[in-house]
């Protein structure tokens, strides 16, 4: 029978509700077995990272602890929560933010860290609240090991949760992505990380000497590891599937008749998903495409069938990402979609590498002249060319992103694209991408104010006279 862990119906409001449920059960086995029988632990669990790459938790743990060998080292847990299409990190802090406080002191336990840091939007003020109570009363009931954990508040923007940006972040910098992993150099790490003159070692320098590495994990995955260890990794394992085991949670927006986010047992079919939580689709209506989040190829219909499972989306030629969904209807033109990710992701890309921010933006112009009706059909063959020159020296996935998803809808569409440049009008429907404010009685709301975001980074509210929501 299915039985949430992560999301009670009722939501858990005091550290007393949170020991009557079970709470500090797993902080308690971890000091009791130490930190290397607790990495081994969440290995056998077979936990997947929720932050969208599926990297197993417990090896990241494992590798992180033989890096820092007792030197300084640090953990961040990755509360940014700005996918688009994604709602699952606040829905877990709005009702029980305990769980990831805890899965929090186990991970900083179990690496040998030094402190912990929680990277939260500033703009997500519920959550804050939640967590920063959740925090205070754990560390007054002896709850978190004595572990230094620090919430700190971030930017609204896309990059946040990037794992190195949000590094940038904590240590009070703009959030743009670095050039070396978080396992490499660290939040804090002494080492020059941003410009030309990063580098991951010092060379004899003892002012400069410390990597610092960290650990970097989804707030999902962190609440989940706190289960993991109250009620060991048989007991994980014995759901979901062998290559993804456990629960996840997933959002559905976009054009199923309602909006929703839930707790759903891994394996769980993606068609199944959107009826139980998207309530299907409204009458008349086809699914056309479905993303995951803007990181993944675009899915259609046949992935309806596929097991909710990293691998199992992977070997189909997609993923899961973050579990949040995007579907659109059969009244959307493939054209319009690759519009709106790519200026999304050109509008946050940070601009640090041409190749990128350049790329992406010359993308999405393509895009839109296609759309608006002026294309040509050199213009395909020119995205195409473009796309394979966005990640020249790239610090960051990002303008992989933007390869993956316009490659995909032109593999997947490419009569759409046919069509508008034979004259064919695009059925514009002004979609954006679904830059979530909060789920609220089956409706999705978005954060409007975005369609003002330039390039720049500026906010401007330069014309939208074409009904395309942002114009040159
Ligand atoms: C542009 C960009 C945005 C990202 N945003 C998030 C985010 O909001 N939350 C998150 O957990 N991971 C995000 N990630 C992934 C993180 O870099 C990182 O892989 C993740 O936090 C690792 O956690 P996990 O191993 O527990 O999955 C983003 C990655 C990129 C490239
Ligand atoms: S790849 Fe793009 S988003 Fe990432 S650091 Fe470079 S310019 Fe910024």
């Amino acid at each position: 029978m299915f039985e949430p862990y992560l999301l009670p119906e009722v939501p858990v409001t005091s550290v007393t509700e949170w020991i009557a449920i079970g709470g500090g059960k797993g902080l308690a086995r971890a000091l009791d077995i130490g930190p290397v029988a607790t990495i081994d632990q969440v290995v056998a669990s077979g936990l997947r990272g929720r932050g969208g790459a599926g990297f197993p938790v417990g090896l990241k743990w494992r590798s992180l602890r033989e890096t820092a060998a007792g030197g300084t080292s640090f953990v961040v847990c990755n509360a940014s929560e700005g996918e688009p299409g994604t709602f699952k990190d606040r829905t877990l802090l709005r009702r029980n933010a305990y769980q990831l406080i805890e899965g929090v002191a186990i991970a900083t336990f179990a690496i040998g860290a030094d402190s912990a840091f929680i990277g939260l939007k500033a703009k997500y003020t519920e959550e804050h609240e939640n967590l920063g109570r959740a925090l205070a009363e754990m560390e007054a009931a002896g709850l978190t090991a004595g572990i230094p954990i620090t919430i700190v508040p971030g930017p609204d923007s896309y990059l946040f949760g990037e794992e190195t940006a949000l590094l940038q972040a904590i240590q009070g910098e703009p959030a743009a992505p670095r050039l070396f992993p978080p396992y490499i150099q660290g939040v804090f790490a002494s080492t020059p990380n941003i410009d030309w003159s990063a580098m991951p070692r010092a060379t004899g320098d003892p002012q400069l000497s410390d990597p610092a590495p960290t650990l970097v994990n989804n707030v999902e995955s962190l609440s989940t590891a706190a289960h993991v260890m109250a009620k060991g990794a048989d007991w994980f394992r014995s759901m979901g599937t062998e290559a993804t085991p456990g629960h996840g949670i997933c959002t559905i927006v976009g054009d199923t008749v309602k909006a929703g986010v839930a707790e759903i047992e891994m394996g769980t079919p993606l068609g199944e998903i959107i009826d139980r939580l998207g309530g299907g689709m409204p009458e008349g209506r086809r699914i056309k495409a479905i993303l995951s989040g803007i990181s993944n190829p675009v899915m259609t219909e046949e992935f309806l069938d596929v097991p909710l499972c990293f691998d199992a989306f992977r070997a189909r030629g997609s993923g899961i990402g973050s579990c949040g969904f995007i579907v659109y209807d059969d009244t959307t033109d493939a054209v319009e979609i690759g519009y709106t990710c790519s200026h999304w992701l050109s509008v946050e890309s940070c601009g640090q590498c041409n190749g990128c921010k350049v790329g992406t933006m010359g993308v999405t112009a393509l895009l839109k002249k296609i759309m608006v009706g002026e294309g040509e059909y050199r213009d395909i063959a020119d995205i195409g060319a473009r796309i394979m020159k966005l990640t020249d020296a790239n610090r960051c996935f990002l303008p992989e992103q933007d390869q993956i998803v316009v490659s995909s809808l032109l593999r997947t569409f490419p009569q759409d694209f046919l069509d508008a440049v034979d004259g064919k009008p695009v059925n514009i429907r002004d979609v954006m991408p679904p830059k979530l404010v909060d789920i609220a009685d089956g409706k999705m709301i978005l954060d409007e104010h975005w369609r003002l975001k330039q390039e720049n980074w500026a906010y401007s509210d330069i014309g939208t006279a074409t009904g395309v929501y942002r114009t040159e």
